[in-house]
Parts: C-alpha cells; sequence; structure tokens
C-alpha cells in the first residue's frame, strides 16, 4: 500500500550542500504515492540542478517568480493553497531567517508565508551555525509559529568539524511524513521481522532439497504489519514471486542456516518475530563440490538437522519481545499446535491445516486458527492471504497491548 497516495507536498529545497538529500528525500516522498512540488531558492539551484528535481517529482521545478523565458508568473499563492504539508529540507540558516523574520526575496519564502498548510522544517548547517543564538532564537520563533522541527543530526559536516547540523536522513524525514498524516498507527516505533519462502539445501552444485513454500504468507504479513506503522525486516528465501514492495529491508538468503544467522542479527533490537518461512528442518550432510552423475549417484543422502530459528530466537527473547510461528499440521492440528507453542517457546501460533481445502502452501487463501501461549484459541474462515496477514496482525496488536 502507498501510504502517501493523494497527498499533496510543497517541499522547499534551500542552499546548503544536503540538497542533494533532497533528491533521495522526493524518490522516497514518491514511492509512497505522494505528489510533490519542489521550489529551490536560486542559491539551491547551484547545489542541485533543477532539472534532477523535475525528473524524480514529475512536476516542473519551481525557482523563480517568472518562468525564465519571463512568459510566466510562478503563483506563490496558488502553491501554498495546494499543498496538504510544506516541508522545508534543507532549511538552510539564511532561509531559517527569512521565514522567522517573514521575508519574502524568492518563491520559496513567499509561498512559505502563502501556505495555510501545516509546514515541517528540517535544518542543514554547520554546528556553529546552528547552535547560534541567531539561528535557535529563529528556529524558537517557528516552532511557536505551529511548525514542527526536524531536529538536524549529529554526524560529520562538510565542513569537516564534527557535530550537530546533519540534514535529517531521508528515512527519517519519510518516517516524519508518514507520522504526520497517520499519527495513530498501532505499531509505530515497533521493529518487526518476517521469514518468507522456503530454504533450500544443497545436495551438489545443481540439485537441492527444498518445499514447495511459495512465500505469500510471508509476504502478506510484511505488507499488513507496514501498513500498522512496523518497521519491517523481510527475510525471505528464494522463491518465485517477486518480494513486494514496502519493508524498510529485505535479506535474501537460501539455507535455512544463512535465515537463523540473519534472523539472529535482526532480532537484537526487533519487538516482533513471526517466523512464517518453511525452513528445511534437514540439510544434506555433505555438498558434493561436483555434479553427481547419474553412474555414481548415492543410494542415500545423509541428512543433519537444520537449527530451529524460531526456537532459538525464542530462548534469547527478552521482555517486550514477541515470537509468532505458524504450524502446517496434516492432523491433530490444535494438540500439536499447541504442542509446538510450549516446546518452541512462542507466544501466538497460526495454524493452518493440509486437510482444508484452499488453504496452505502456494494457495492464495488460507483458512487459520490462531492459538496464543494462554491458550485462547480463535478459528477464521478460509480469506485471501491478505486478508489472514492483516487478521494475525490485528490479532498481535491486541496481544501486545492487552
Ligand atoms: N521453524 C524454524 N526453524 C526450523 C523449522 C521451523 O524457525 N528449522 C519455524 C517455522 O517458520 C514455523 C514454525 O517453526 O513458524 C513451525 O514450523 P513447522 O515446520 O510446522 O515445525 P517443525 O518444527 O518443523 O515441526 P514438524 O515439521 O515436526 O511438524
Amino acid at each position: 500500500m502507498k501510504r502517501l497516495e493523494g497527498r499533496k507536498i510543497l517541499l522547499g529545497v534551500s542552499g546548503s550542500i544536503a540538497a542533494y538529500k533532497a533528491a533521495f528525500f522526493v524518490r522516497l516522498l514518491r514511492k509512497e504515492g505522494a505528489d510533490v512540488q519542489v521550489i529551490m531558492t536560486p542559491s539551491a539551484t547551484q547545489f542541485v540542478s533543477p532539472l534532477t528535481f523535475s525528473v524524480l517529482s514529475k512536476r516542473k521545478t519551481l525557482f523563480e517568480y517568472v518562468s525564465e523565458d519571463g512568459a510566466e508568473w510562478n503563483n506563490h499563492v496558488e502553491l501554498g493553497l495546494w499543498a496538504d504539508l510544506m516541508i522545508i529540507a534543507p532549511a538552510s540558516a539564511h532561509t531559517i531567517s527569512g521565514m522567522a523574520s517573514g521575508r519574502a526575496g524568492n518563491l520559496l519564502l513567499a509561498s512559505y508565508l502563502s501556505a495555510r498548510c501545516p509546514v515541517m522544517i528540517a535544518p542543514a548547517m554547520d554546528l556553529d551555525m546552528y547552535r547560534h543564538d541567531a539561528t535557535q532564537s529563529n528556529l524558537r520563533i517557528l516552532k511557536k509559529r505551529g511548525h514542527l522541527l526536524l531536529e538536524a543530526e549529529h554526524g560529520e559536516l562538510a565542513s569537516g568539524l564534527i557535530g550537530e547540523g546533519r540534514l535529517a536522513e531521508p528515512e527519517n524525514l519519510l518516517e516524519a511524513v508518514l507520522t504526520f498524516f497517520n499519527p495513530e498507527l498501532p505499531l509505530r516505533g515497533k521493529k518487526a521481522i518476517v521469514t518468507a519462502g522456503p530454504t533450500i539445501e544443497a545436495i551438489d552444485p545443481v540439485r537441492y532439497i527444498s518445499n514447495f513454500s511459495s512465500g505469500k504468507m510471508g509476504f502478506e504479513l510484511a505488507k499488513a504489519l507496514k501498513e500498522q506503522g512496523a518497521e519491517v525486516v523481510l527475510i525471505k528465501g528464494p522463491t518465485a514471486l517477486e518480494a513486494p514492495a514496502g519493508p524498510d529491508e529485505i535479506i535474501e538468503v537460501r539455507t535455512a542456516v544463512e535465515m537463523y544467522e540473519a534472523a539472529r542479527k535482526a532480532f537484537a533490537d526487533a519487538d516482533i518475530f513471526i517466523g512464517a518461512a518453511a525452513v528445511a528442518d534437514f540439510r544434506p550432510k555433505k555438498v558434493e563440490k561436483k555434479k553427481i552423475k547419474k553412474d555414481g549417484s548415492p543410494a542415500v543422502i545423509e541428512l543433519e538437522e537444520n537449527p530451529d530459528i524460531i526456537a532459538s530466537l525464542a530462548r534469547q527473547k527478552k521482555a517486550g519481545q514477541w515470537i509468532i510461528g505458524f504450524a502446517l499440521e496434516s492432523h491433530n492440528g490444535t494438540e500439536n499446535a499447541k504442542e509446538k507453542i510450549r516446546k518452541k517457546g512462542l507466544d501466538i501460533i497460526v495454524l493452518n491445516s493440509l486437510e482444508d481445502k484452499g488453504a496452505g502452501f502456494q494457495s492464495d487463501s488460507n483458512k487459520i486458527t490462531i492459538i496464543d501461549k494462554e491458550n485462547n484459541l480463535t478459528k477464521f474462515e478460509l480469506k485471501p492471504k491478505r486478508e489472514v496477514a492483516a487478521d494475525i496482525v490485528q490479532y498481535l496488536i491486541k496481544y501486545i497491548h492487552a
């Protein structure tokens, strides 16, 4: 889901080396479906070409009151009324001062004065300029006016000095915009890891052991978590289906051991883990370096056990971390699922039965029963996996907040 579909954003870019980051920011906003109009100050055009922003925003970048050929008037009043949100990023000391004192010396400042929408300011400048009394008192004025200040970040500055003054990273700017438009999302601030798809375990350079998992359920869960505001890391095995757009990070793995390593690292600072992957329980003990020839084929392939990813994470689990597993069962579903919660140390298990038509692997739909460690059992109808994912995430949200 594009989370800024239909949102109109006026992005003011002022003269700072950080103007290049605004180009990335425009891309992120566009990817989320926002309509972005860029206005640059004349000095910003010395850092990044207006053409860059025109191409990325798919709207002509404006930087003068009158168009270059002198035939068109860039109406700042209209721009100011058009936008749902105006963001000044990067906001230089000069532009901040112009905004605070109400000067209208360029199109960006005039548009600011004409804007009736909320305003966000993301400063970028050298650290001494940033902490100077003059700048700080201008920022106080702007904050008092009700504008949202996205504090500059700490780090190395263009001058070589280290300190506060870096423009907030484009991803953080995007996050602030998303929060602005959807402040109430229940998983905002939570990090969720989802595993999806099968793992494959090589026998020789061309053959492997795997399973029929399509990855669909995990992909839908990643989307559903994202829609509820979570930061999502998707760890996926090889699938024919393309991974969905939306996760903050996608880690591609092949084997169970690789999935385990990726999950372990990502889980360290995560709040939620959902194991939707069909992890191969066993791998060949020996991976042949050369393709096994027909005449030399082994009668038996010796297997060894893979790590149980979810059980291992559950053993490391701290307070405030939740683990959700799946159980695909062919018989005695409820008993087996309850046993799996206990054995693996899960909070919640999602049971699907191979006996249900239209459920499970490779299907677009699923029929699930959710069981939690307190033994509450909730049955759901057969539904498209997108809706099943939404049910699981809703259950999780209630469980976390119970
Ligand atoms: N799982 C895992 N690591 C494994 C095997 C399974 O993390 N090596 C996770 C799956 O992602 C799923 C849950 O454990 O969330 C249950 O998977 P399932 O295959 O049903 O359980 P198994 O432990 O493999 O039990 P069995 O095959 O005996 O039913």
